[in-house]
């Protein structure tokens, strides 16, 4: 019985390990705020679109002007540099000027927390 019992945890356990990875607290980013943070090796900008959180590349993939200096109205991304635009909600695909999709990071707010799901 003790054998059939701990495989059965050590299942549900796996399913429920998926890597999860502590950017920041909902708090520290305002509503259509992006703000930047270093989170498993690499710097990356988080957008509070109000109902829902975004991650992305912290540089500009035009030229590499940081992003958290960018415009966003909780749909989508402006650079302010040359005004390349991104629609987060489509995953970071190119509007208007764009002309190259913004690298996107997938997240999930639990508690208090904004995390980087791997
Ligand atoms: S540096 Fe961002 S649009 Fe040119």
């Amino acid at each position: 019985m003790t054998h059939l019992w701990y495989r059965g945890q050590h299942h549900r356990g796996m399913k429920k390990s998926a890597r999860r990875i502590a950017i920041c607290k909902v708090s520290d980013v305002p509503e259509n705020g992006i703000k930047q943070f270093d989170a498993d090796g690499k710097s990356l900008c988080v957008l509070n679109g109000g109902q829902r959180y975004f991650a992305c590349e912290a540089a500009c993939p035009h030229e590499k002007v940081p992003l958290c200096e960018g415009v966003f109205d909780g749909e989508s991304l402006t650079c302010v540099e040359h005004l390349w635009q991104w629609s987060l909600v489509d995953g970071g695909t190119p509007q208007g000027l764009a002309e190259r999709p913004l690298q996107m990071y997938p997240v999930e707010v639990v508690g208090d927390t904004v995390y980087l799901k791997g």
